[in-house]
């Protein structure tokens, strides 16, 4: 496989109205020739839009999915929905869901599943609280999230991970260098161990936390990190620019 070109990511969360699909006009405009691939979860609501305004030049994905095909889901959307509506991406295991829907390791690998089954490429999300790093379980929980939300089968094709430590999300709180480095070489080495050292090179390793423009050049020199997972600071094409920027060096 070609190696994978560096991604950057923007997670809209519950943030955007049909008014702020100018940022991907924006940001089409002024990155569409970026040497990383770009990807934007908008809201469900926005993928169909953003994906036609898009037109392939930036990527879309959605920020769940169900873990099973069809049915009796009142509010819920399937994988091969949002891949209907234009995304080719899901996030799983957000620590948003894991904490506010109660979502388990074993519910974000059916997820992760119903994902690939529908052709989509998963991001799936891990990282520990600040209790838990506080409590130098940070190893342990990223081993045991790994193990229980990633199925067989990964490639490098439909699996993203990104580590976001739940303390630097959205807190302007980020890990030190030492700290990213050493959580990103122990996932790219337990990935080793179960999938083989091709498949380990070739997922992306994505960081998420409070990246903004200023500390992304910092962050993406650490080895292993391939990219970013953003919150807040890609909801502006100004912003997100500025990363993409430093991401492509
Ligand atoms: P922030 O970039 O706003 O900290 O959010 C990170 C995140 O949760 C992306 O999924």
């Amino acid at each position: 496989m070609a190696p994978q070109r560096k991604l950057a990511a923007g997670n809209w969360k519950m943030n955007g109205l049909s008014g702020q699909l100018s940022e991907i006009d924006a940001l089409v405009g002024s990155h569409a020739d970026a040497g990383c691939e770009i990807l934007i979860c908008p809201p469900a609501t926005l993928i169909a839009p953003m994906a036609d305004r898009a037109d392939g030049r930036i990527a879309v994905g959605g920020q769940d999915c169900h873990a099973e095909a069809k049915g009796a889901h009142t509010g819920d959307l399937s994988a091969a929905m949002l891949k209907d509506a234009g995304a080719t991406y899901v996030i799983t295991g957000h620590s948003e869901r894991r904490a506010d829907h109660g979502e388990s390791d074993a519910v974000v690998r059916a997820k992760t599943e119903a994902a690939w089954e529908a052709g989509l490429a998963a991001i799936v999300c891990i990282g520990e609280t600040l209790d838990q790093r506080e409590a130098d379980e940070t190893i342990a929980v990223i081993d045991a999230q790994l193990g229980g939300s990633i199925p067989d089968g990964a490639t490098g094709e439909n699996l993203v991970i990104a580590y976001e430590p739940v303390w630097a999300i959205g807190t302007g709180k980020v890990p030190t260098i030492d700290q990213i480095a050493e959580v990103h070489d122990h996932i790219r080495k337990t990935l080793a161990d179960r999938f083989g050292e091709g498949t380990a090179q070739d997922v992306r390793l994505l960081y998420g936390g409070s990246v903004k423009p200023d500390n992304a050049k910092e962050i993406f020199a650490v080895d292993n990190v391939d990219g970013a997972l953003v919150g807040g600071a890609s909801l502006k094409a100004a912003d997100f620019g500025g990363i993409i920027e430093a991401l492509d060096g």
